[in-house]
Order: structure tokens, then C-alpha cells, then sequence
């Protein structure tokens, strides 16, 4: 299984502070560096964390493949087809939210969702669905033209709090879904709320090309990154 990491959260960061740091666009580039095959960031209404600034950099930055996650607003489909990113993840969005809460209503928005995908397709710009991992929504992401789904991994990520037999149950529930993605002519990948812990497990599934992660890895980082910070701080200090 490859690796997406996302870099809101640095740019989280930096906006405490309303500073230029921590840059999510190196960050993009360590990531990279190290091995990662794509680079996520999610361009928000309310811009909390990634902005228009951070987008157009990373776009001339990022190698390997930029994944912009964005709702499916005219003003995002603007900014998508002017950018034009690797791929577009199509996510729900409302304003409230900590971070998303669940896959896209795909039944619900089908006609909507159906002309925004060809829009982008017709400029080149495949789309991903993040969806939950039921048979219907991955049968309907195929029927409106997605090139990718993008399986919802939140409840298994609560697996600390699940039986072994509720684990069993809902990785097999992500296998099934993640083939029949495959079968439809779907590439499939997957996250949220996958860390150092759950992982293990998650990677035995097959057919899921790719993770995106986003939170564990940026907070490991904080906390890898401390020793080394402080050292180096009082290095200057002497
Ligand atoms: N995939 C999607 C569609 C997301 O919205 C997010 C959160 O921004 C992630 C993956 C990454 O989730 P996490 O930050 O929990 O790793």
C-alpha cells in the first residue's frame, strides 16, 4: 500500500500564529522526499488551514501526485479547473465540522455529483469519491464516473473501541467494498483516522492502492521532531 500524506494540519499550525510557519509546501517536499507517493490538502470555504496561496504553490512543488480534497461548490470547481490538480476527492464539507465526518451522500446529490464529475473529466482532472464502504454508494460512485472512491475509514479507525469479531466484521465490510470498486473499473484507495496502531491490520486488505493520512502523522511529527528541536535551540543558546 502506498502513502498520501496530507498536510493541513501544518498549515493549521502556522495559523495559530497567523505566521509563515510551519510552510505546508516544505512539508509537501520532506514528505516526498521520504517517500510518499502523494501529496493531500484539503482548500476549505472557510480556508482554516490550507489556502489559495498554499494550492498554487503546491501545484508547482508537488511531484509525485497532488490530491486536492474540496466540496463540490462552483467556487471549488473554479479553482480546480484553474489548478488543475492530479485529482480531485470530492468531500462533504460543513462549516462546523472538526475535520470531515462521513462520506459523501452520493444518492442524494447523483444528478449533482454526475455533471460536476464530467466537468472536471472533461478538463482532465479525474475525481475521487471518499464514500463509506456499502455496496449501493460504491455502485453508484461507478454509475456518475469516478476514476477512484475513496473508502471512509473512520469507523474502523475506532477499532480501540470495537469487539475483535466488529473489527472482523467491518474490514471485510472494507474488502468487499474495495473490490467491488475494483471491479467496476474503480482505483480504489482509503482513509481517515488511520494512525501507527490501526494500520497494521488495515494493510492486509487487497485492492486498496493508496492511504491518506493525515492527523497521526503530522502529530507524530510534532513529537519526533521535539528532540531534535530542542537540541538545536540550545546549541544557539551556549
Ligand atoms: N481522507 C479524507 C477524505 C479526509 O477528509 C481526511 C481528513 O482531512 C483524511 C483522508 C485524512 O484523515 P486523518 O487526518 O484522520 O488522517
Amino acid at each position: 500500500m502506498q502513502l498520501a500524506v496530507n498536510v493541513d494540519h501544518i498549515a493549521t499550525l502556522r495559523n495559530a500564529r497567523k505566521d509563515v510557519q510551519p510552510d505546508p509546501v516544505a512539508a509537501a517536499v520532506l514528505a516526498e522526499l521520504a517517500g510518499a507517493t502523494g501529496i493531500v490538502c484539503h482548500l476549505r470555504e472557510d480556508r482554516r488551514h490550507i489556502n489559495d496561496r498554499d494550492l498554487a504553490l503546491l501545484r508547482a512543488t508537488v511531484k509525485t501526485k497532488l490530491d486536492l480534497e474540496m466540496a463540490a461548490t462552483d467556487e471549488m470547481k473554479r479553482i480546480a479547473i484553474q489548478t488543475k490538480p492530479d485529482l480531485v476527492t470530492l468531500v462533504p464539507e460543513q462549516r462546523e465540522e472538526l475535520t470531515t465526518e462521513g462520506g459523501l451522500d452520493v444518492k442524494k446529490h447523483r444528478a449533482y455529483l454526475k455533471s460536476f464529475i464530467a466537468e472536471l473529466a472533461s478538463q482532465h482532472i479525474p475525481v475521487s469519491l471518499f464514500i463509506d464502504a456499502d455496496e449501493e454508494t460504491v455502485s453508484m460512485a461507478a454509475e456518475l464516473g469516478a476514476a477512484f472512491i475513496e473508502l471512509h475509514t473512520g469507523h474502523y479507525a475506532n477499532l480501540s473501541l470495537m469487539s475483535a469479531a466488529e473489527i472482523t466484521a467491518e474490514l471485510r465490510r472494507l474488502q468487499h467494498a474495495a473490490e467491488l470498486g475494483g471491479k467496476l473499473g474503480m482505483r480504489v484507495v482509503a482513509g481517515h483516522g488511520l494512525n501507527y496502531t490501526n494500520i497494521t491490520l488495515f494493510k492486509s486488505l487487497r485492492g486498496i492502492e493508496e492511504v491518506s493520512i493525515g492527523h497521526a502523522l503530522i502529530a507524530r511529527a510534532s513529537l519526533v521532531g521535539i528532540t531534535a528541536a530542542t537540541k538545536e535551540m540550545l546549541r544557539l543558546l551556549v
